[in-house]
């Protein structure tokens, strides 16, 4: 039988609030082929690509972002949450649903001119990822491209992105 990488992906009613549906990608790592079929999947449109960092977004972009460095032979980048990163840092604050949240990265996780592709479990309003390609871009990097296992496409992620220039994959709704 074939399955693809949704079929591995749990859907929770409820989670963190009241009538959210939380895609669930904790099944989806767990299984040995669902990952590296995410994995696979992920990187395959860049792989004749330059890239030179993959950048991965808190806290799942950890998990998927570090498998596809190592695929790709590229270093790894965290963007965190406010507070977690120990050097100096640059930050970015961006809106959720109700109020604001901040993230960050190291001031010199990146050069000028680098490629990077960015990584994340799933593509919601875009805030984040819209955050995360600001850092990028303010240390002077070049995202070459936003990859997500999930696009949740009636949220605006991808609008956003796109409508800011970036191409984006994302291998399932
Ligand atoms: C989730 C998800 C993305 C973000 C997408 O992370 O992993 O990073 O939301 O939402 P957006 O497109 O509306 O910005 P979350 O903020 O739940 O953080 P966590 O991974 O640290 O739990
Ligand atoms: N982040 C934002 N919306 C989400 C959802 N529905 N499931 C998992 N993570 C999310």
């Amino acid at each position: 039988m074939s399955l693809n990488v949704k079929d591995y992906i749990r859907t929770i009613a409820d989670f963190p609030h009241e009538g959210i549906l939380f895609r669930d990608v904790t099944t989806l790592f767990a299984d040995a082929r669902g990952f590296r079929i995410a994995i696979d999947q992920l990187l395959a449109p860049y792989a004749g690509a330059r890239i030179d960092k993959v950048v991965g977004l808190e806290a799942r972009g950890f998990i998927l972002g570090g498998a596809v460095a190592h695929q790709l032979s590229t270093g790894f980048v965290p963007i965190r949450k406010k507070g977690k990163l120990p050097g100096a840092v640059i930050s970015q604050a961006y809106q959720l649903e109700y109020g604001e949240a901040v993230v960050e990265v190291h001031d010199d996780a990146l050069k000028p001119g680098e490629r990077v592709l960015i990584v994340d479990d799933l593509l919601a309003t875009g805030g984040t990822a819209a955050a995360g390609i600001s850092l990028c871009e303010r240390l002077g990097a070049k995202v070459v491209g936003c990859a997500f296992v999930i696009d949740l496409p009636d949220l605006g992620g991808r609008r956003l992105l796109e409508g800011l220039g970036h191409e984006v994959h994302a291998l399932c709704a």
